[in-house]
């Protein structure tokens, strides 16, 4: 799966507004994870789960700052993100099913910070970056 010249574009220019709202954007998308889709729930025994808790936050941020290496490094997701894929293949076990839910979960959350942005064509292309960015942390489990 290749991102056009165009699709580059659109992803940079949504996440130069996600990046705005960085934070609220991350720890949404895992509130929406955990209500909607609560198996995944289980790899976080030892977080508070409670929408807007202390943990949640700093996951959010820091789950929204790893796309925004990728972003970065658009042209490179792979070793921008490989430490990464390697916790989540190795250590963490993350089912690669799991990461269809989370990137559900942050399109809705887009979708509803910026409703305006949302077009079709972006909707598309982010759809496209965020199954990039899932190729790369599940590619250790082949
Ligand atoms: C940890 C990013 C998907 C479960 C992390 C960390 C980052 C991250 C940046 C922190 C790593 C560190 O502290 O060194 C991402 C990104 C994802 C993704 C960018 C997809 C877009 C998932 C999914 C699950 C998951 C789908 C499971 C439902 C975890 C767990 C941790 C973790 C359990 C460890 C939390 C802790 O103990 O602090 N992830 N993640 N991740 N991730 Fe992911």
């Amino acid at each position: 799966m290749s991102l056009t010249k165009t699709d580059k574009a659109i992803i940079l220019t949504i996440w130069n507004k996600i990046a705005t709202q960085a934070d609220s954007v991350g720890t949404e998308a895992l509130e929406r994870l955990f209500a909607s889709f609560p198996q995944t729930k289980t790899y976080f025994p030892h977080f508070d789960l409670h929408p807007g808790s202390a943990q949640l936050k700093a996951h959010g941020a820091k789950v929204v700052s790893a796309i925004g290496d990728a972003v970065k490094h658009i042209d490179n997701v792979g070793s921008a993100l490989s430490k990464l894929s390697e916790l989540h293949a190795y250590i963490l076990r993350v089912d690669p099913v799991n990461f269809k839910f989370l990137n559900h979960c942050m399109l809705v959350t887009l979708a509803v910070h910026f409703p305006n942005d949302l077009t079709a064509e972006t909707h598309a292309a982010w759809d496209k970056f965020l199954a990039l960015v899932t190729a790369v942390l599940t590619e250790k489990y082949r």
